[in-house]
């Protein structure tokens, strides 16, 4: 005798497998597991993927503050800013020195583009970067080597968490897109699960700024020895991996271009103003996180060199998200960008190119984004030192057990065996009956589609 239980289910199972091919409902088992998860939801869930330059863990520093946020969990790529030992490792380091340690799930991703220009960033810059917080000329601080990352890698964890989200998530991308570009490669139901994808970097140009490549285009030197010129490295160090996140059929796609990013300046004059302005003190390890980029990581460049870049992203992200008409973005454009994927684009190789339409009026492959164009770096950092000195680490709050990663383990071990079970059942008492109601349900769900 068939449990009725595990016939009901398997009916589910039948007509969700057949009715919703792409937008691929949860299975009756599946729905146990995200319930068991037991996600609040009064937030915005946003998951978090980093090269873990430095400039990424103010903008993870700044989000874990912002109350109508969670951070489900963070996801490292290790072919940006810092070499793949200490992506993951110095998001953990960090999370312990500002008190979250264990808050949130930091999962180990991929550490080779799928295709990059051939840049190779200099190892010197990236040993600074790597070194920031242990190096005794910088931060000096030491870590704790107990701190363990999520059991999922950055992959599953982004393929599990956009699954089992009773709502869509928002991702952050502030390095490559090596990580998003492979998860949703290996499962592309997980796009209608992305809410909204935020970028940091990317440049939005007119096509028509490009003078030598409209009409014509010159050859490319492959692989670059050198930056591209006014290029994005987020953009440029995959280029393959942007392009497949932009065609895959995301609904929103926000960037903060660079040449945006480029009119914050880390102004260490108006830093101090500021925080004297608004009466903040911040501990002395948080003013010195962010006041000694320039110091520790680029000495022989002035102090405009560097920039609140991913940070920017992060606000530009909340702004977004709390349709914030007081936010530093002044102005925001719907562009229409193509990244130039060709052989004969040379120093253009990477770049997103605006008002193709106009230009090349057939051009295929454009990707609507929003982006910001005009900042203003005071509400900016007002908001930025708020946010950072509050220490209220609201993302933190949830006990290691209780944890979005933790519990996802807990509750897919839980009802493996319930699945298990079921398949059994499937195979072994009413195969026939199985087929001939899976091939009736197949009808039902053709005909009303039609
Ligand atoms: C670094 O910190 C250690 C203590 O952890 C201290 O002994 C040492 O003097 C510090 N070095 C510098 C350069 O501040
Ligand atoms: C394009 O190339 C052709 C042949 O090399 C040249 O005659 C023409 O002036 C170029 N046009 C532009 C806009 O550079
Ligand atoms: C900012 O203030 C700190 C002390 O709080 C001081 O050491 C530093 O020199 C100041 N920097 C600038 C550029 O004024
Ligand atoms: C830095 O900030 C101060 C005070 O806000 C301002 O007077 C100065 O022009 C700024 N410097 C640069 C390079 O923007
Ligand atoms: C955002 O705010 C504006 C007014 O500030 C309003 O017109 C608009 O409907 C809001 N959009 C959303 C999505 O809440
Ligand atoms: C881009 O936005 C336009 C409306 O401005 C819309 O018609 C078009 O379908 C969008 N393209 C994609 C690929 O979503």
């Amino acid at each position: 005798m068939v449990d009725p239980r595990l016939l009901l289910a398997s009916v589910f199972l039948i007509i969700v497998n057949n009715c919703y091919v792409y937008g691929r409902p949860l299975t009756f088992i599946e729905q146990q597991v995200q319930l068991c998860i037991n996600q609040d939801i009064k937030r915005q869930p946003v998951i978090i993927d980093t090269d873990t330059d430095v400039d990424d863990l103010w903008a993870i520093h700044y989000l874990l503050n912002v109350p109508t946020v969670d951070v489900l969990a963070i996801t490292t790529v290790g072919d940006g800013y810092s070499k793949p030992f200490y992506s993951g490792s110095n998001v953990l380091t960090f999370l312990d020195l500002i008190g979250c340690s264990n808050g949130v799930g930091v999962g180990y991703g991929v550490n080779l583009p799928l295709m990059s220009s051939g840049y190779v960033i200099p190892s010197s810059l990236l040993d600074a970067i790597d070194s920031y917080m242990t190096s005794p000329t910088c931060l000096n601080q030491s870590a704790n080597i107990f701190l363990q990352p999520s059991p999922f890698g950055s992959i599953e964890l982004i393929k599990l968490s956009l699954k089992y989200s009773k709502i869509p998530v928002d991702i952050l991308v502030l390095g490559t897109m090596t990580n998003i570009a492979t998860a949703i490669s290996e499962d592309r139901s997980i796009i209608s699960k992305i809410g909204t994808l935020y970028f940091s970097g990317g440049q939005f140009k007119s096509i028509n700024s490009y003078t030598s490549l409209v009409p014509n285009l010159t050859v490319a030197t492959y692989p670059e020895s050198e930056e591209t010129s006014d290029g994005s490295p987020n953009a440029y160090l995959d280029i393959l991996a942007l392009q497949r996140v932009g065609m895959s059929g995301i609904k929103n796609i926000v960037a903060m271009p660079l040449i945006t990013q480029d009119t914050m300046l880390i102004n260490l004059t108006q830093l101090n103003e500021t925080l004297k302005r608004l009466n903040i003190q911040l501990k002395p390890f948080v003013l010195s996180f962010i006041s000694s980029f320039v110091k520790c990581t680029s000495p022989n460049q002035t102090e405009s060199y560097l920039k609140w870049w991913d940070n920017s992203a992060a606000q530009f992200m909340v702004q977004m998200q709390t349709n914030n008409s007081q936010g530093f973005c002044l102005r925001t454009q719907k562009v229409k960008s193509h990244y130039i994927l060709s052989a004969d684009s040379h120093q253009f190789y990477g770049q997103g190119m605006i008002d193709v339409e106009t230009f090349l009026p057939n051009a295929h492959g454009l990707v609507n984004y929003t982006i910001c164009t005009e900042a203003n770096s005071d509400i900016f950092l007002a908001e930025f030192l708020n946010k950072i000195s509050s220490e209220k680490l609201y993302s933190c709050e949830r006990q290691y057990n209780h944890r979005f990663d933790i519990k996802l383990q807990q509750c897919m071990l839980k009802f493996e065996n319930a699945e298990q079970q079921l398949n059994v059942a499937k195979q072994t008492s009413f195969p026939k009956a199985y087929v001939s109601f899976d091939l009736f349900i197949f009808f039902v769900c053709y005909l009303s589609s039609r």
